[in-house]
């Protein structure tokens, strides 16, 4: 967002008949020239006062599940939403990207107020600036790892264009970026393969390729290592934080794993329809204004 600031010509006032009015007009020009655009700090993804409750049928009362949730991230960091199950960390990472609406309350990203945004300008929102990974990989099984990256380039928005994040790279095609994503995921030997010959923890590895292909600017992940062993969950956490940094990618992982959530820069706890720091927080939050 751009706050325009007045210089001190602001000061001019009004003519007070027309024989002054040229000169004011030259007044005016000159504040006009001396106004300054001033970069107002706009946080990458703003909530304020979210709240969620659903509605079941009549008569059985309204379920709250998400209460007046505040919270700020900048581009570039990485938080962690822990949580019981049930808690609602789904449904938050859902209001967050555009899958569902606020019962009260605001989510805006960019400072765009994603409420007021069409059905059709969501779907522009979250293929460009948004990246998911869910807990299940959804790959194609018919198409190969390769394609199953390139798929969310077929919208025909993203990784043609130089992208938020990563405006030196834009002479890459998909196809290059897709394949050095997945090289950096250690996928290089398997671009041809189908995910039904690959492990589970190679299979999300190739979820996160996909979700980073349109080069998004919050990559939003729901208990990316839920499904898989030990070892391959530890792997893609450290990949997951690596890419945070390498991408200029903004993290936000909904998990049960304390081990995942340590390695983000901050570790918020979903409870009682509120989210609280955690005491187990590494990093200390940015101020909210
Ligand atoms: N569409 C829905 N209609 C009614 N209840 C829902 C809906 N989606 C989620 N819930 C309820 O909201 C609560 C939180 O769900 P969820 O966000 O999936 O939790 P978590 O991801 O923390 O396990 C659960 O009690 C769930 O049953
Ligand atoms: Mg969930």
């Amino acid at each position: 967002m751009k706050a325009i600031s007045m210089g001190p010509a602001k000061a001019a006032q009004p003519p007070a008949d027309g024989e002054r009015s040229a000169n004011f007009s030259l007044l005016r020009l000159s504040a006009l020239r001396k106004m300054r655009v001033v970069e107002a700090p706009v946080p990458l993804l703003e909530l304020a006062g979210v709240s969620k409750r659903f509605d079941p049928p009549a008569g059985t009362g309204s379920l709250v599940i998400l209460e007046e949730i505040s919270l700020e991230v900048r581009a570039g960091e990485s938080v962690a939403v822990v949580g019981p199950s049930g808690s609602g960390k789904s449904t938050l990472l859902h209001l967050i990207g555009g899958l569902d609406r606020p019962s009260a309350g605001k989510v805006l990203l960019e400072g765009r107020d994603l409420g007021q945004l069409s059905e059709v300008q969501l779907a522009f929102v979250r293929n460009r600036l948004l990246g998911f990974v869910f807990q299940f990989h959804y790959l194609l099984p018919q198409c190969t790892v390769l394609e199953n990256v390139l798929v969310p380039t077929l919208a025909g928005v993203g990784a043609e264009s130089p992208g938020p994040n990563n405006p030196t790279r834009c002479e890459e095609s998909p196809e290059e970026r897709a394949i050095r994503l997945l090289k950096r995921l250690g996928l290089g030997e398997r671009l041809d393969h189908r995910p039904g010959e690959l492990s589970g923890g190679e299979r999300q590895r190739v979820a996160v390729a996909r979700a980073l292909i349109n080069q998004p600017r919050l990559l939003l992940a729901d208990e990316p290592t839920g499904a898989l062993d030990q070892a391959s969950a530890r792997e893609l956490g450290r990949l997951l934080a690596e890419l945070n940094r390498e991408e200029r990618v903004t993290l936000i992982v909904v998990t049960h794993s304390m081990e995942l959530a340590a390695g983000m820069g901050r570790v918020f706890t979903l409870s009682g329809g509120r989210l609280q720091p955690s005491p187990a927080a590494p990093g200390t939050p940015p101020p909210t204004s």
